[in-house]
């Protein structure tokens, strides 16, 4: 559609959006856009009441983001995007509103359930895939919330108070890297960044589409729009859902000359060109999986989302084992105790979760009891008393905890990073009666300081989606092996979280004073201990890291390594690379998540690794220069377990933009340097 057979009254309706899902079609004149939520399934609302509640299609429900970043495993995140796909060409949806990228400044934040993690790099490369299956299922993406919606306290109006440095290196760089996917949309936030609305953050655009090479359209976050003619003008090309006062008042705008005709059809444009897009990228498309297959993927990635973060031997579990599975999440009497509240939550009907039905398929005698409600005790139907009762009658207990749409939530914060006092009590009262397996259904990050030196073991079940009760009794019972890592530290305790700190806060504006020092960042740089770090994560097979090559090649620094399974069992490892600046002249944290993969070996097998790092792997954003710059000095390259468990180093040296490899020091891990 060429846009001069557009009105100019046209246009202006155009960048307004139609209603609360879809563009605008001028009676057909132009194919229309069907928009819907959300990233772990989707949400096509079926009627919405007057109260503004809305009822949505029920739909498969895949893992939460937070889970699906557990599995560190970019063909898992392209899987869940493919099945989407699907899920949308069926509904007639052609743009998700997903995946959403904001860093996890601090383990609080309402919606870190529908994030990936404290890691830009991570969160990145993880989106990238999320976009590139489901784009190239036939529906679009739409990248969100651009950027700085780090905390859901006050998110309409709060000023997200952000250095550059800090901006490139952290809360942009997620973005910088799923563009690689070429979106065809993304989504502003409802906050301000340095004082100025997502919404018109014209220079936050510039970088989209100058720097990190967004060929596609922004689009308000819901009503995020106070000012269509000034929001138009930064470059926000699409308004949602249509306000009636603001399209008036663009339309007043205009004809009194205070945003001009060439303003409106550089957002017209970009909206025609993204319905144009949208349509070709469908065309032709069937859905390529059964709903049955799309179920089957939520439930592998689940498996391979899931973290084994203690285990004294406990699990896997016995053959025949005489269990007491006690917590009201073991057997959910509402799906919202698995899944986080919002746009992101999808209609489960129909859908049952049972872990004691689960593990009773394969073979375990099992006692259940709810011991505690979603919101207490409710001693008509729970005995807490009882479940440490059957516990002591037990081999093992397999106590199911967790949060829930109650306390993870867009558009609040959590109060506090512990599980309910009730869960706790569950927990301390099992953990004397029997070995206790702790399994917690939650979003983010959880402080189990109060009982987790008094448990066996402890499995992060993340919200699983469709068949999680499945994935979960796969791994106690042994079928599966566990090989999902954490996307985001745990701290002992929410104080040792920089950003939880209040003294960034005034009326309005939030002070990211932490600057680079989000999650492992912070802790490694500062010796701060957690709990878990980001990236641990155990297994029932044991690895190590050996043979280490290097060499200096025209693309950078190629590291070879073999990953040698030393135990009998076949299982995956997330191998981790790690740069650190060994004297720098700017502050720069001690370990920064360069490369990442997620190898198989055989029982007693190994596998060869290779990573090329290339010069921005080194950089840091100069505020100086205004630019990516590699300091001269020497760099210490670190190949770890996890961002606490490292394996193997190398040194290298930078020298005006030319790398070398150090010699070997004594004793230094590295076996061979091919420079
Ligand atoms: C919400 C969310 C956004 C969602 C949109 C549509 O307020 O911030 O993530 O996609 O509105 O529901």
């Amino acid at each position: 559609m060429d846009i001069d057979r557009l009105t100019a009254k046209e246009k202006l309706r155009l960048i307004c959006g139609k209603d609360f899902w879809h563009t605008e079609d001028f009676g057909g004149k132009l194919p229309q856009l069907t928009v819907a939520d959300g990233p772990v399934g989707l949400r096509v609302v079926k009627a919405r009441a007057a109260d503004g509640t809305e009822t949505a299609y029920p739909a498969t429900a895949y893992p939460s983001v937070q889970l699906l970043a557990n599995t560190w495993d970019r063909d898992c995140a392209k899987k869940m995007g493919a099945a989407l796909a699907d899920d949308c060409l069926e509904r007639d949806v052609d743009i998700l509103l997903a995946p959403g990228v904001n860093v996890k400044r601090t383990p609080l934040c309402g919606r870190n359930f529908e994030y990936f993690s404290e890691d830009p790099l991570l969160a990145g490369e993880m989106a990238k895939a999320y976009i590139a299956g489901l784009q190239e299922g036939g529906a679009g993406a739409c990248l969100k919330h651009f950027c700085c919606n780090n905390l859901e306290y006050d998110r309409l109006h709060q000023s997200s108070d952000v250095d550059e440095r800090t901006l490139r290196e952290i809360y942009y760089l997620p973005f910088e890297i799923a563009c690689e996917a070429k979106p065809v949309s993304v989504m502003c936030s409802y906050n301000r960044i340095n004082g100025t609305y997502g919404a018109e953050y014209k220079k936050g655009f510039l970088v989209l589409r100058e720097e990190f090479g967004f060929d596609g359209a922004v689009f308000s976050d819901w009503s995020a729009v106070r000012d269509r003619a000034a929001s138009a003008r930064a470059g926000l090309d699409l308004e949602m859902p249509f306000c009636e006062e603001n399209y008036q008042k663009l339309c007043k705008d205009f004809e009194e000359g205070s945003i001009s005709e060439e303003e409106i059809d550089a957002c017209a444009e970009r909206v025609l060109a993204l319905i144009s897009r949208c349509k070709t990228m469908r065309q032709g498309k069937k859905p390529r999986r059964t709903e049955a297959e799309r179920r089957r993927i939520a439930q592998e990635i689940a498996a391979e989302g899931m973290v084994l973060l203690k285990n004294d031997g406990t699990l896997p579990l016995a053959a025949g084992a005489r269990l007491a599975v006690a917590g009201c999440y073991a057997q959910p009497s509402d799906m919202g105790m698995l899944r986080g509240a919002g746009a992101a939550a999808v209609n489960r009907e129909g859908e049952t979760f049972s872990v004691p039905a689960a593990l009773k398929k394969r073979g375990y005698a099992v006692m259940f009891e709810p011991a505690f409600s979603y919101d207490g005790v409710d001693s008509f139907h729970q005995d807490a008393r009882r479940a440490a009762g059957l516990a002591s009658e037990s081999d093992v207990s397999v106590l199911c905890v967790g949060l829930g749409e109650k306390f993870e939530r867009e558009s609040a914060d959590r109060e506090t990073l512990r599980l309910p006092r009730v869960q706790e009590r569950a927990i301390l009262a099992s953990a004397a009666a029997a070995p206790t397996v702790v399994v917690v259904f939650a979003g983010a990050a959880v402080d189990m300081s109060a009982w987790a030196d008094k448990v066996s073991a402890i499995l992060f079940a993340g919200y699983p989606g469709a068949g999680g009760d499945e994935a979960l009794a796969s791994l106690l019972a042994g079928e599966k092996n566990p090989c999902g890592r954490l996307s985001e530290s745990f701290p002992l305790s929410l104080a040792d979280c920089p950003a939880s700190r209040e003294d960034g806060v005034s009326a309005g504006v939030t002070r990211y004073a932490e600057g680079l020092d989000v999650g492992y960042r912070y802790y490694i740089t500062h010796h701060v201990p957690v709990l878990f770090a980001f990236g641990f994560g155990l297994s029932y097979s044991s690895f190590a890291y050996r043979d280490l090559t290097a060499e200096v090649g025209r693309e950078g620094i190629t590291l070879s390594f073999d990953v040698c399974n030393t135990s009998e069992r076949a299982g995956k490892e997330v191998v981790q690379v790690y740069v650190r600046e060994c004297t720098p002249v700017v502050y720069r944290p001690a370990r920064e998540l360069k490369a990442f993969e997620k190898v198989f070996a055989e029982g007693g097998g190994r596998q060869k690794v290779s990573f090329t790092l290339g010069r921005r792997a080194f950089a840091h954003w100069s505020a100086a220069e205004d630019a990516w710059c590699v300091s001269d000095g020497v760099y210490e390259i670190l190949v770890g377990a996890s961002s606490e468990d490292i394996r193997l180093t190398l040194k290298v040296r930078a020298e005006r933009g030319t790398f070398s490899l150090l010699p070997l020091q004594d004793g230094a891990e590295c076996d061979r340097i091919v420079s």
